[in-house]
């Protein structure tokens, strides 16, 4: 049995995350996860909010609390969204919680005792309208790359290049707007990247199936040359720096964000230590696949910032072999943004649909090879077609005709014929297709392919036509009609990783449980739900959503497009 290790980008905690975070990582390690399940293998999805840093200090000082107690709410908040979501976390854990406070020290030591770690003496912003030094987020101004004119001090959300503040043009302070910034002196560490260029170089060398964007972005970085990576920052919020001299100091957030990942499933581990071992997901885990998600402004971390720490550190944890990185949703032409609200958020996605509608459309315009642009119409239009007319019509159509004519029992007699033969064929060939994209994480592929499944289903259906032969050939009109409530269970099966509510609901109906399920050869498919067993069909699962809907949905968030 093969074992998968699974981690999304870890959302920051500052607020509801959009549409955007859940297509670029969520939603796809989601998938993955849930289809590694299906095939039974032994299957680890780890997550957290990522709690450190200046999002959450500004945030919570915007909210007038104290950033501790407003981390525990927004982590509460965001726990439930996803669970809202349908997304099957073993563990959704939290990058302040004290595992991952030792455990970014235990690193520090590591680097610090192998020589990786450097002090320096750096020249950094400091406010003294504000009395203090503003490190990152706490400094915007024009990005001196493309021009963006709200860059902040780490990175350009326009051109997705990591700044340093001092490299802002007409800087300010984020917390007072005060632009009498003067430069002092402060003694920092820095992580020296440059002195694990060649590992780094080995390691990347033997990373097989990557994306083609993740891979460009990580050469990208080794051929501009490594840069060592200051990982202290003047702040009090976040893994105290443990070295003389540095009180008052914490550990810049991307440098503990990932080692929360392990630290998560310490957690997890923790829950019940007799069953479970971390260990045996990161510790010597040559039996373990690692797939790492996320959108690709956080491939350089990823791709090279974690991997320095981990390699760096000389011992033998587990490092990533796919990154699964992904473009850009964007937002009707535009971009979705957090620091401006613009866009449609989880909790508002949730009070208009259930999560379902929201995968669907996000899995199968997932953006892989390029951005996806999400607005009402392309939506609605594709809920209807995929959802309403192809999967529901197949359900609702199959059962339906079941309970008028069967009174709700699937009939015996008959023995499939020719048909049903070329069917299974088809399908054998669809589902082999369908466990390779998965197999790439290749979301839009698989779901494509869903999609075929489905159409087939219908157009067997359509030929076959049971409603005909079920007083011209009842026999026939049996096998057809057994055929089909198969067809209902196997599409509601390759449907399960991505709309996982509604599947669950059909293939309850049909008395195969969401957790029997395993991943069939067509012809074993179809022998599933024997002849004799009582189907109560469930009401309709999707609703078509009306050009009215689109309208009102337009107007609706028409306030944020103007942002
Ligand atoms: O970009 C983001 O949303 C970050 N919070 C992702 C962190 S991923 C990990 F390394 F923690
Ligand atoms: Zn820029």
């Amino acid at each position: 049995m093969a074992k998968a290790l699974i981690t999304s980008a870890l959302p920051y905690i500052n607020g509801v995350k959009h549409l955007g975070n859940f297509a670029g990582s969520l939603l796809p390690a989601d998938v993955h996860a849930r289809y590694r399940r299906q095939i039974s293998d032994e299957t680890l999805f780890i997550c957290a909010t990522d709690e450190h840093g200046t999002p959450a200090e500004l945030a919570a000082a915007e909210a007038d609390i104290d950033v501790f107690d407003y981390c525990s709410r927004q982590h509460e908040a965001q726990k439930d969204i996803y669970r809202r979501l349908h997304l099957s976390f073993d563990h959704f854990g939290r990058s302040s919680c004290s595992r991952n406070h030792a455990l970014t020290q235990h690193f520090f030591h590591r680097l610090d005792d192998r020589g990786f770690i450097e002090e320096r003496t750096i020249q950094q912003v400091y406010s003294p309208v504000d009395g203090r030094f503003l490190p990152d987020r706490y400094i915007v101004g024009t990005c001196p790359h493309c021009g963006f004119g709200r860059a902040r001090g780490d990175q350009c959300e326009s051109c997705t290049r990591t700044l340093d503040p001092i490299d802002l043009v007409a800087a300010r302070s984020a917390l007072s707007g005060s632009a009498a910034l003067e430069i002092r002196p402060t003694r920092h560490l820095f992580l020296r990247q440059s002195a694990l260029v060649n590992e780094l170089e080995q390691w990347l060398g033997s990373r097989k199936g990557w994306p083609h964007l993740v891979t460009s972005i990580a050469r990208k970085w080794l051929s501009e040359g490594l840069n060592d990576r200051c990982i202290t920052r003047d702040l009090s919020w976040g893994v105290p720096v443990p070295k003389p001299g540095y009180e008052g100091k914490v550990f810049y957030v991307w440098f503990d964000a990932p080692i929360a990942y392990i630290a998560a499933t310490q957690e997890w581990a923790d829950v019940d230590p007799e069953r479970r071992d971390w260990r045996a997901w990161w510790w010597k885990a040559t039996d373990v696949e690692y797939i790492q998600f996320l959108g690709k402004d956080n491939v350089p971390f990823h791709a090279v910032s974690f991997p320095c720490t981990l390699i760096g550190s000389g011992e033998p944890w587990k490092t990533v072999d796919v990154i699964k990185g992904v473009n850009w949703l964007t937002y009707e032409g535009g971009k979705f943004s957090t620091s401006q609200k613009r866009g449609v958020f989880l909790d508002r996605a949730l009070d208009l649909l259930p999560a379902d509608y929201w995968r669907w459309w996000l899995a199968a315009n997932a953006p892989e090879s390029s951005d996806t642009d999400f607005n009402f119409e392309r939506f609605a239009a594709d809920v209807n077609n995929d959802l309403a007319d192809n999967f529901g019509n197949l359900v609702n159509r199959t059962l339906q005709f079941l309970a008028a004519r069967y009174d709700g029992v699937i009939p015996h007699g008959g023995v499939p014929g020719e048909a049903e033969g070329r069917l299974i064929v088809q399908l054998d060939k669809k589902l082999g297709a369908l466990r390779a994209h998965h197999g790439a994480c290749a979301l839009r592929k698989a779901a494509h392919e869903v999609r075929s499944i489905w159409s087939l289903a219908n157009a067997y259906l359509a030929a076959e036509t049971p409603w005909t032969a079920f007083n011209k050939d009842p026999v026939r009109a049996s096998v057809v009609v057994r055929t089909g409530i198969n067809l209902v269970a196997l599409a509601a099966t390759v449907a399960a990783p991505f709309i996982p509510e509604s599947a669950g609901r059909v293939l309850d109906a049909l008395g195969a449980s969401l957790m029997e399920l395993s991943w069939p050869s067509a012809r074993t498919a179809l022998a599933r739900v024997k002849a004799g067993e009582r189907i109560n069909a469930p009401p309709p699962l999707f609703a078509k959503l009306t050009p009215e809907w689109v309208d009102a949905r337009k107007r609706q968030f028409a306030g944020d497009l103007a942002m």
